[in-house]
């Protein structure tokens, strides 16, 4: 057989086998079966049974210098005399960057991430105030309240608010820099051992394996510059949550990874990685990486960005601390009696690159969300098509196919935006192409689509068919754009077209390479209603090692795929996104779904949680993983609605659409194995349960847009875990079943078979009302209420005015001018405030401020309304969108409504009900008007 067709073979034996097998765990390492998180690990375990234990890196007092706004000073190693240089910053905005690299490496460590992950040049600010005592001990203040204190010997990094370190670098003595070095300069720890005859011998140590060459299974990794890793212990003193790192199969509020009941084996690990059948429950890596930690307590927050873009695993244990205080609270007399508290210690390990870590001193979860998005970036702002439903398998066959799909949304009177067309869409899974047998027109499928004011999206993966014929393979063999193997040749390996290289993003010249692929008259056969998917960016590589790229290939500047592989997919999808944006003369919203990410992944588009399996286990893991997700930077995110794997019962799959209608990122997806699950495809009642979500997801389409724009302003998540609107609510901080929309929308997806019923915590601080009967939830605190399959329970938080849009349409774009209903939930005084963000939902003429902010407030009976910004231009174009209807809820008795506005006074039509509510009907006053009132009597 020839190679070429070998190779084939074996991949179609290679796929079968990957697609009838559930995980196969052995597939991906654990840390013992990774040298140097085993190092690591084990170090750790030295400095805690060892009572003498302490960390050998000691601060050179003489070389503390304060200049440039900097701190830095040399830190030595006493066991090794390898010195580092530490550099201490404050930055604006609550904010302090830790780095730490080698004094004189023998080569440069790998930096260039830094690129990618910040959009602020984290500039440093001159301190409130800093100085040094003649102990070496450093004090570096932020203001009259927060400190940074370091002390010397041995070296510990305290983040102090009021005198009390919330965050404590190398308290454990964990703190471990592997120095650079030649293999013929390395001498061998050695040990003693005792032989059989009871002689000793002197044996090289445990940690002195792999060191050079590592082994896993059939793989061998070349390590060509040796051990080069990172570790670090940071503990969050007082706090007994912490939140982030995704991506996980796991619980929202971290859990503990040595042992012990409940917790976790393995530490939880970041290595982008193309897991079949993900297992539930895990600290396993996934798709996606954000080396990002949030901790909270009672009214207070604290976080950590670790910047290292190699794989990274965190150890996490939970300790109740005695009043004794730590070393350096002794030094400074800092004791207080009082702290008796619970504390989490988390212990990060990475394989290469330097320290560089960011903390974020808050002092709530929304500053955190903020000072963390001011460095890697704003969430980016979708159009409007993206946040509404999606409709995706694996595959749409043909072209009319597609036209059939989209006609039965039509005949079913159910909406949709997008359609997406998976691998067999393409000529051979060459991307950028079509199977012209099956997509002859596919510029007359994108119009007749655009003609509903609907899109397309193809998948383009990362992985490049290695045909001399394919142009894009020629292309970027001939300007030398792949990943490189070390001999200097393209790197190869298997991925659905068969033999594959990858382009290599990280050299400039690929990206623009990459993003003029994009271009209308490049990308044959695409329009501006085409947008793209980019799967398999960990990347996935099927006969790889942990089935991706082997570490030691080769990238732009010599660095290894081992110092960057977090960050590939990001960097793929960036480009995907500039090249989408590029594209037309008047730039456009790029819309990119990626399935890897990392810090930063915000600035380009939406993610979801992969190949996730078509059970209720998998349901109920997709919102731990997307308000994770989401309080690391990365707010637009969902899962595969239906699951991905397998069939759902239809039960099932209702549920799961009542749960994604609650997503930010809202797609049906299934794997090309499974029946198809079209919406009208189950008949009533189930037909029209979907239904009715999917309108829902559309009515609520104005606050979804609001909160997005909220998001990209601020960085705080969309879909909101109750404690970033509770901070003191003690009962919500390990909250993942229930959650907000923006702040106003409180929802319980079902996710139990056969349930009717479900328990829903109402934060007693607010009072609540049920989004569909517009009934006052009576009670307090936790309260069963009625979930048949026809209801996912959601409540309008009082205190809050939501804008709907409810007319029947059958895409969002179809909506522009729809009139809008207000939904204005009282809060316990009788009063609420909302917001309507409008922009063109396309360009990005919001930057150049045309867009549209009102803002609505209601009280003693009035609602008012004020234009906060408004642009000539924008508001000439929504001129006569009006408000239809308002819903006030609350109890409020009234028997007269009067607007009053440019027009001057009318009396309005209104009726109420027995529920407390009043509907006013058609008070015409419009969205681009300042300063009408509507007054009830
Ligand atoms: C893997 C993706 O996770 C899945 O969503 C997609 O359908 C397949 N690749 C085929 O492209």
């Amino acid at each position: 057989m020839p190679l070429r067709t070998w190779a084939l073979a074996c991949l179609a034996v290679l796929t079968l086998f990957v697609l009838s097998e559930a995980v196969k765990k052995e597939d991906f390492k654990t840390c013992s079966q990774s040298a140097f998180c085993r190092r690591n690990r084990a170090l750790a375990d030295s400095a805690n049974s060892d009572a003498h234990w302490a960390s050998p890196y000691t601060l050179v007092k003489g070389s503390i210098r304060f200049s440039n706004n900097y701190m830095t000073a040399d830190v030595q190693n006493t066991q090794t005399n390898n010195v580092l240089v530490l550099e201490l910053q404050v930055l604006v905005d609550n904010t302090v960057r830790v780095r730490m690299d080698e004094k004189s490496p023998i080569h440069p460590r790998y930096r260039d991430h830094e690129q990618f992950t910040l959009v602020d040049k984290a500039k440093p600010i001159k301190p409130f105030k800093s100085g040094k005592n003649t102990d070496g001990v450093v004090k570096i203040s932020l203001d009259a309240d927060r400190k940074i204190v370091v002390t010397p010997s041995p070296l510990v990094i305290e983040f102090l608010v009021n005198d009390e370190p919330v965050i404590t670098l190398n308290d454990r003595g964990f703190f471990n820099f592997e120095h650079l070095r030649t293999k013929e300069s390395h001498k061998p720890k050695m040990v003693k051992q005792t032989k059989e005859d009871g002689t000793e011998e002197e044996v090289e140590a445990p940690e002195e394996k792999d060191l050079w060459e590592e082994t896993f299974k059939t793989w061998t990794d070349s390590k060509p510059r040796g051990p080069e890793s990172i570790g670090m212990d940071i503990s969050f003193n007082g706090f007994s949550h912490v939140y982030g790192i995704p991506e996980h199969a796991s619980t929202f509020s971290l859990k503990e990874t040595r042992g012990g009941e409940g917790a976790y084996e393995e530490p939880y690990r970041l290595y982008n990685a193309d897991v079949f059948e993900y297992e539930m429950d895990s600290p396993a890596a996934l798709y996606g990486s954000v080396p990002f930690m949030m901790a909270h307590r009672k009214n207070e927050s604290v976080g950590v960005f670790w910047m290292n873009p190699s794989e990274t695993w965190i150890d996490i244990v939970k300790t109740s601390e005695q009043a004794e205080g730590t070393a350096v609270q002794k030094v400074l007399n800092l004791v207080k009696p009082s702290s008796n508290k619970k504390s989490t210690k988390t212990h990060w390990i990475s394989e290469a690159g330097i320290l560089d870590i960011f903390v974020f001193f808050g002092p709530s979860s929304k500053d955190i969300f903020r000072q963390y998005t001011r460095l890697t970036g704003q969430p980016a702002m979708p159009q409007n098509f993206a946040i509404a439903y999606h409709q995706c398998r694996w595959n749409y066959i043909n072209q009319n196919d597609v036209h059939e799909v989209d006609s039965q949304f039509d005949h079913h009177d159910i909406p949709y935006d997008v359609i997406w067309l998976d691998i067999e869409h393409n000529d051979g899974k060459r991307y950028f192409t079509w199977d012209s047998g099956k997509f002859p027109d596919p510029i007359k499928m994108q119009k007749e689509l655009d003609q509903k004011g609907r899109k397309l999206v193809t998948i383009i993966d990362p992985h490049i068919k290695r045909d001399d014929d394919y142009y894009v393979c020629k292309e970027a063999k001939d300007k030398s754009l792949f990943v490189k193997q070390p001999s200097g040749d393209d790197y190869e390996g298997w991925c659905w077209p068969g033999q594959s290289s990858w382009v290599d993003y990280t050299n400039p010249e690929s990206r623009k390479w990459w993003a003029d692929k994009f271009k209308l008259d490049n990308y044959q056969g695409s329009s501006e209603a085409l947008f793209v998917w980019n799967d398999m960016n960990e990347p996935s590589v099927f006969n790889g090692p942990e089935i991706t790229m082997p570490r030691d290939m080769v990238h732009n500047g010599g660095w290894e795929h081992r110092v960057l592989h977090n960050i590939y997919g990001q960097i793929y999808h960036g480009s995907t996104a500039q090249g989408l944006e590029q594209r037309s003369n008047v730039p456009k919203r790029p819309f990119v779904l990626s399935r890897a990410f990392y810090a930063g992944t915000q600035r380009f588009g939406s993610i979801w949680t992969g190949d996730n399996m078509a059970q209720w286990d998998a349901l109920q893991a997709s919102m731990p993983m997307i308000l994770t997700i989401g309080v690391s930077g990365i707010p637009f995110a969902g899962a595969d609605v239906g699951g991905f794997f397998n069939n759902p019962s239809t039960e099932l799959l209702v549920r799961w659409y009542q749960a994604g209608a609650f997503q930010p990122f809202f797609r049906a997806h299934a794997h090309i194995d499974t029946k198809r699950r079209e919406p009208w495809l189950f008949g009533d009642p189930y037909t029209s349960m979907i239904r009715s979500v999917v309108r829902e997801r559309y009515a609520l389409l104005p606050y979804w847009y609001n909160t997005f724009q909220e998001a990209h302003e601020t960085g705080v998540p969309i879909m909101r875990p109750l404690l970033v609107e509770y901070p003191e609510d003690e009962n919500v901080f390990a909250m993942e079943d229930q959650y907000l929309i923006g702040s106003g929308i409180l929802v319980k997806p079902v996710t139990e078979e056969g349930a009717t019923q479900t328990n829903v915590y109402f934060p007693p601080s607010d009072i609540w009302y049920d989004l569909h009967t517009h009934n006052l939830v009576h009670g307090q605190g936790s309260q069963v209420v009625s979930a048949p399959l026809d209801v996912v329970p959601v409540f309008y938080r009082g205190g809050h005015i939501i804008p709907r849009r409810e007319r029947l349409r059958r895409s969002s774009h179809a909506m522009t001018l729809d009139p809008f209903t207000l939904v204005i939930a009282l809060d316990k005084q009788g009063e609420a405030n909302g917001s309507l963000y409008l922009d063109d939902g396309e360009t990005y003429a919001y930057a150049k401020a045309e867009y549209l902010k009102g803002q609505f407030h209601f009280e003693n009976g009035v609602l008012s309304y004020t234009v906060a910004h408004s642009n000539p231009h924008f508001a000439s174009t929504i001129a006569s969108v009006r408000v239809e209807r308002l819903v006030i809820l609350g109890q409020v008795a009234a028997t007269k409504a009067v607007a009053t506005d440019a027009a001057g006074s009318r009396q309005l039509q209104m009726e109420e009900t027995q529920n407390g509510k009043i509907v006013v009907r058609d008070p015409a006053v419009l969205i681009t008007e300042n300063g009408w009132k509507i007054e009830l009597s």
